[in-house]
C-alpha cells in the first residue's frame, strides 16, 4: 500500500488515505468523497478530474500525453504541476495532491 494525500485548493490536508500502487486516481479521489465529478468517465473529454500534483510528486509521474496536455489547457485553475485524474495511476512512492479552486461535480448539485 502507498499513502495518497488530498489537499484542499487552499492547501490545507482534507485527508490522507492508502491505496495499492497502480489504483487509479480518479477512482480513489472519489471513493474518498473528493469533489471530482470525472464527467466522461476517464475518456479525456472533459477535464472535470483536474487536479494539480505536489511538485516533487509530478516530477516522478510518467509524462501526460499531448492529448491530456491539450485538454489540461482549457482547465480552469491549471498550473505547471497541473494532470488529469483519470489518466494518473498512483506510483509506488506515494502521491500529494491538491484540488484547484474550481471544480465541477454536478453530482453534488
Ligand atoms: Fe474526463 Fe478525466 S474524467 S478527462
Amino acid at each position: 500500500m502507498t499513502e495518497v494525500r488530498f489537499l484542499r485548493a487552499d492547501g490545507s490536508l482534507d485527508r490522507t488515505v492508502e491505496a495499492p500502487p497502480g489504483t487509479n486516481l480518479l477512482d480513489l479521489a472519489q471513493l474518498h468523497d473528493q469533489p471530482l465529478e470525472g464527467a466522461c468517465e476517464g475518456q479525456m473529454a472533459c477535464s472535470t478530474c483536474h487536479v494539480i500534483v505536489a511538485a516533487d510528486d509530478f516530477a516522478r509521474l510518467p509524462r501526460a500525453s499531448e492529448e491530456e496536455d491539450d485538454l489540461l489547457d482549457l482547465a480552469p485553475g491549471v498550473a505547471r504541476t497541473s494532470r488529469l485524474a483519470c489518466q494518473v495511476a498512483v506510483p509506488d512512492c506515494g502521491l500529494t495532491v491538491r484540488l484547484p479552486t474550481t471544480t465541477h461535480d454536478w453530482r453534488r448539485s
